[in-house]
């Protein structure tokens, strides 16, 4: 545990809430962001836009909080998420999709915000299977996507963004500091968080149409030119198993290709990926 210092204390938090009147007039967008939920602190964005779901609220609807008390991450891990910094957001949809085919929704989403990344910071952004967004090798973003479905239909898709925008270093708590950065750390200056909340917004409807209209295929690709970890060596540990090989890509449907020193390939559908080899 680190000694606490008391000349060390970091600087009050600036309250600079979201202006989200500037955002929703610019938008030009056909499905998402139709309406936003806005919170100073909520437990999740997506425990609210689930609640919301449940209840009727249609495909576009987006909650966004300043502050998440319980943000929530994959694999039952939490999602750091201090106030007035950050970006935390969720999306509604309603995709005419087969729940089999529910993952590329979240693989399509990390097209969107690589794409987003992209715009804000020279450094290209990468691709972590099956939705982390990588800047310099440490986490920027993740996606958490929830979905309620029966056997033959999905009924909603909640589509949980987290992104580190403008979170100094020195407020990250030890456990994230080594392995999470931001896009002020990366880019050395401050960024707007609206001007990056509407191009999200603005991607992610691009390319859900994009999915909605032509399928997975032509997501796929871009998918894979983002794709961090192709040809390195993974260890992917998964429920009570571990795999060892080298990343190929992804299957038809989003699994992540692993391929044994054998050539031997096996697909992984939940997983949490790290590479053990440059
Ligand atoms: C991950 O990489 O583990 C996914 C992190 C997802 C975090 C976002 S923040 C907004 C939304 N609300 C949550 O509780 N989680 C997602």
């Amino acid at each position: 545990m680190q000694a606490k210092d008391p000349d060390r204390r970091p600087a009050a938090v600036e309250i600079n809430p979201l202006n989200l009147d500037e955002i929703q007039g610019a938008l030009g967008t056909k499905r998402l962001g139709t309406r936003f939920h806005y919170f100073q602190e909520i437990d999740s964005t997506n425990s609210h836009a689930r609640r919301l779901a449940e209840t009727g609220a249609p495909e576009g609807e987006v909650v966004i909080a300043e502050h998440q008390t319980g943000g929530r991450g994959r694999l039952g891990r939490s999602w750091v998420s201090p106030p007035y910094s950050n970006l935390y957001c969720s999306l509604i949809l309603r995709p005419a999709l087969a729940p089999a085919h529910a993952p590329q929704i979240t693989l399509t989403a990390a097209v969107a915000l690589a794409d987003t990344v992209a715009a804000f910071v020279a450094e290209p952004p990468a691709i972590k299977w099956p939705n982390d967004i990588l800047l310099q090798g440490k986490k920027l973003a993740g996606i958490l996507t929830e979905s309620s479905c029966d056997a033959k239909r999905i009924d909603f898709v909640i589509l949980g963004i987290g992104v580190n925008l403008n979170f100094p270093r020195e407020r990250m708590p030890e456990a994230i500091r080594d392995r999470a950065t931001s896009l002020m750390e990366v880019g050395g200056q401050g960024v707007s968080r609206e001007n990056f909340l509407r191009r999200l917004i603005q991607d992610l409807d691009r390319c859900y149409g994009v999915l909605e209209d032509f399928g997975f295929d032509v997501i796929a690709p871009r998918w894979q030119a983002r794709f961090g970890f192709k040809g390195k060596t993974v260890r992917v540990e998964m429920e009570g198993d571990v795999l060892i090989g080298q990343a190929v890509g992804i299957d038809h449907d989003g699994a992540l290709l692993v391929e044994n020193d054998r050539g031997e390939r096996r697909r992984v559908v939940a997983g949490d990926v790290t590479a053990i080899e440059d």
